[in-house]
């Protein structure tokens, strides 16, 4: 017997997607698109490309990459969810949170992934603090307060063990899965993202792991994947009857009620397939083998594990051969010579490091103007206050801290190790020492050699930039310190919007939980509150 997906790979209830698309973002699980329909409204369309590290995440786990790319019963479940938790989620919360509209599913051939249509929500995420920010502040505390835990709650109720995940049980990266939108009088909370990237196994904090994460794959047999329990959802359905026919009308509940049928028959559907089978159909979906050796390895698991095994050894030289490649173009004499003069012209000049800070600023702040977090005059404010005192020389400075960082990083993962190895140094603890403090000696030593020329030529030294350059991740931001404290009224805000930029940025960068708009990003925000007091 054929798997479902080499049945007829398009469920689909939308035309095929009209051209132009904007890019609104990315995640894990897929790329979302600005779509504008004839009738000139917009949607947001979630193509299933998912990133690669989660593809290797859920190849390991699960025998192939997301489900949601190839899975035509898998995207049948997350349209069905998204349409069941669109009413239920407008009841929990009176209308203070809600879903997008959900439009449908189909088939993207040019993509070869399934892709998934809803409203478009015209918002943005969680406002960072800053120091313009105002009474936004408080937003991040919002969300998790009236929104994600109160969500948990019910979701565990209703039975959508696995959408604790996506709506930020243990997973700060969840935060990114709600924007905020002004509609009408009031603002509300809309959660645009109900399809999770990797399974529900690592959460920050362990101890959600054992006590939720853990029992519920045993409960469901599997890696958690945004599994329903459909019995349980059923009977509290049953339980709701009375206040969801006062909401929704006898024929509401009845469509809710079919919605909870077919999701049931498209996870079992989904859930049917065994690991080799999996891996196979993806690979049929996503045009790495036909149909005809499809239906030839479907019923062979020894023979298509031995299949990929053979094409792993084959094609891994070329795979590495295409990571290195771009390195070793950039080895070429003369991009080297080239980027080595403007590495010695931005140390050597004032000039260009003073050019390089008002860009640096500019290419920030319009960074925060494009996420939704300052507005025009904010954007004015922030770059005006560059123009005075010191701040560009010490921006420019901040930028040489910047700047010397691919050279330590170099130094500790490269130079250092190598120098173990061949037994010029002799202690591993040192090796360690450096990798954490290199970045923190770099900085020091500069700074130092500008405290020295300051005291030189009688200027006021940067002490403050000194002594916070010390500190590993918090000494990033060593010189928006100093001007902060060097600097008052209009000159101080380029200062304090630099501190929430820079440990902003260090959530930003952190593997695995961190990123745009997640709540590590959020809580490195708010360490620069402790100095800014924004
Ligand atoms: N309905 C929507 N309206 C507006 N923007 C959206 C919508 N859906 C997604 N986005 C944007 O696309 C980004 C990635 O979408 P998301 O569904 O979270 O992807 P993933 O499942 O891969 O994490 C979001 O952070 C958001 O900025
Ligand atoms: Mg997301």
């Amino acid at each position: 017997m054929s798997p479902p997906t080499m049945q007829s790979r398009a469920p689909s209830r939308s035309a095929a997607p009209p051209a132009p698309r904007r890019r609104l973002g990315a995640g894990r699980s897929g790329q979302v698109f600005e779509e504008f329909q004839a009738d000139g409204s917009r949607l947001a369309c979630k193509v299933f490309l998912p990133d690669r590290a989660s593809s290797i995440v859920n190849t390991v786990l699960t025998g192939a990459v997301n489900p949601y790319r190839w899975d035509r019963h898998a995207v049948e479940c997350a349209v069905l969810r998204r349409r069941i938790l669109e009413t239920l989620v407008a009841g929990w919360f009176a209308g203070r949170v809600r879903l997008p509209a959900t439009d449908g599913a189909c088939w993207n051939e040019s993509a070869r992934a399934f892709e998934l249509r809803a409203e478009l929500i015209a918002g943005r995420h969680a406002m960072l603090r800053h120091p313009l920010a105002g009474v936004a502040a408080t937003e991040t505390a919002e969300l998790v307060r009236e929104v994600l835990h109160p969500l948990q709650g019910h979701l565990e109720a209703a039975g959508f063990d696995g959408l604790l995940w996506q709506a930020g049980r243990g997973n700060p990266v969840a935060a990114a899965n709600f924007m905020r939108a002004e509609e009408g009088d009031r603002a509300r909370w809309v959660w645009i993202d109900a399809e999770s990237g990797v399974p529900a196994l690592f959460p920050l904090n362990p101890w959600y792991l054992l006590r939720t994460y853990l029992p519920l794959c045993v409960k469901h047999e599997r890696p958690l994947f945004d599994d329903v329990d459909v019995p349980r959802l059923r009977a509290y359905v049953m339980e709701s009857q009375k206040a969801l026919t006062e909401r929704l009308g006898e024929r509401g509940v009845a469509r809710l009620r079919a919605d909870v049928d077919a999701l049931e028959a498209s996870q079992a559907r989904w859930r049917s397939l065994p690991r080799h089978r999996r891996s196979v159909a993806s690979y049929q979906a996503t045009g790495k083998i036909t149909r005809e050796q499809a239906r030839h390895y479907i019923d062979k698991p020894v023979r298509w594990l031995a299949r990929l095994a053979g094409r792993a050894c084959v094609r891994a030289p070329a795979k590495l051969w295409g990571v290195v490649r771009p390195w070793v173009a950039k080895l070429n004499p003369r991009h080297v010579a080239a980027a080595l003069g403007r590495y010695g012209r931005f140390f050597l000049s004032q000039d260009v490091r003073t050019r390089w800070a008002r860009r640096h600023v500019r290419r920030r702040v319009l960074d925060w103007r494009g996420r939704g977090f300052l507005d025009l005059n904010g954007v004015r404010a922030v770059r005006e206050s560059m123009a005075g005192g010191n701040a560009a020389e010490y921006v420019a400075d901040f930028g040489v801290h910047l700047a010397i960082k691919p050279a330590i990083k170099l130094m500790v993962w490269g130079l250092i190790p190598a120098l173990k190895m061949m037994g010029v140094i002799d202690s591993w603890w040192l090796v360690g020492a450096l990798a954490v403090y290199g970045g923190a000696i770099g900085r020091t030593v500069y700074t130092l050699g500008r405290t020295v020329q300051a005291l030189i030529r009688g200027r006021p030294a940067p002490w403050i930039a000194l002594a916070a350059g010390l500190l590993p991740i918090v000494g990033n931001a060593a010189y928006p310190l100093q001007l902060l404290a060097a600097t008052h009224a209009r000159d101080g805000l380029v200062a304090r919007f630099l501190v929430h930029d820079i440990l902003s940025g260090v959530g930003r960068r952190l593997p695995i939980w961190g990123g745009k708009d997640t709540l590590m990003e959020h809580w490195f925000n708010r360490l620069a509150c402790l100095v800014t007091r924004a």
